[in-house]
């Protein structure tokens, strides 16, 4: 059995599709996979819903096509297996069930075949299949989800390697997730970004050069244990997110009654338009009064620690 993990993004979605950096964590949900050996097939069950997704279903064919790619690349395209998936990542809510979902399968099939795949491989892998569900995304979601830990990304644009880097913290960050429980399509929100941006280059360029500095901030606050200053941070680039359109009344709802109660920062995370967000708190007790507040406003709320 192996595990593929979720992700948040802390800084910088959506300008890491335009190669600007942004920095990504894994997080505690995760997908996680079984392989049966001479048998055929794929079940994947969401565990919050209890609902089994089988080929012929829905998803089949992303599931069919995610599988083919995955197979090519490992060369076991003759293997006979039935694999057994199952998570409790929110799917469509910004937190990587996907990316979760290929790296589980891709760790099984590397374990159970003896592959000798190397992070680094599977994340390559990861990201190509990662295409079948997102159309053309950064590959933050399957770096995070690949190497379980603080991680500052940047797109290569040239489709050389991406920059990765591993932060490391002085203490885990105490996190409060938000679901909004609507959702969305990430490859419709990069869409309309794109769009927006090019009818309003001038607005875009100067928020996009706010967004850059603003994660280089980040990552020095983050470095040096600034809780307050990256709260703020967090903050500005919710703000940032709000200005390109990608933000929504239950996600500012979300950030607004997390900061109410006690939070240093909250930012919505992921593709937006629905989805999930994200409160920074000072403290574990500050991090139970916000995941309660989010839940009488009847929303879903869990609680993670990042860069741990
Ligand atoms: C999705 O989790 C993050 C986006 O920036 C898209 C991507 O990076 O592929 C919105």
């Amino acid at each position: 059995m192996h595990y593929g993990y979720g992700k948040l993004i802390l800084f910088g979605e959506h300008f890491v599709v335009y190669g600007l950096p942004g920095i990504a964590s894994s997080i505690g949900l995760y997908t996680r996979c079984q392989l049966y050996p001479n048998d055929k097939g794929i079940k994947v069950r969401d565990r919050l819903t209890n609902k089994n997704i089988a080929l012929g279903e829905n998803k089949a064919e992303i599931l069919d096509r995610t599988m083919r790619i995955i197979l090519e690349e490992t060369g076991l395209e003759e293997k006979n297996f039935r694999l057994e998936i199952d998570g409790d990542i929110p799917v469509f809510g910004g937190l990587g069930s996907s990316a979760a979902l290929i790296v589980s399968i891709i760790r099984e099939l590397n374990e159970h075949y003896q592959l000798g795949l190397d992070d680094g491989r599977i994340n390559d892998i990861a990201f190509k299949a990662e295409h079948v569900f997102h159309g053309n995304p950064s590959g933050i979601d399957n770096t995070a989800s690949t190497y379980r830990r603080l991680l500052w990304f940047e797109k290569n644009l040239s489709g050389g390697k991406n920059k990765i880097e591993l932060l490391k913290l002085k203490k885990p960050l105490q996190v409060v997730i938000g679901n909004t429980k609507i959702i969305h399509d990430t490859a419709e929100a990069v869409a309309e970004v794109r769009k927006r941006k090019e009818k309003n280059p001038e607005k875009f360029d100067k928020i996009f050069s706010e967004a850059r500095n603003l994660v280089l901030q980040a990552k020095n606050a983050l470095e040096k244990g600034g809780l307050q200053k990256t709260g703020e941070l967090v903050n500005k680039n919710q703000e940032l997110l709000r200005e390109i359109g990608v933000s929504s009344k239950e996600l500012d709802l979300l950030c607004e009654t997390s900061l109410e109660n006690g939070a240093l920062g909250a930012k919505l995370t992921g593709a937006g338009m629905g989805g999930c967000m994200f409160a920074l708190c000072p403290d574990e007790k500050t991090r139970e009064k916000v995941a309660q507040a989010i839940r009488k406003k009847r929303f879903d709320s869990y609680i993670t620690l990042v860069g741990g």
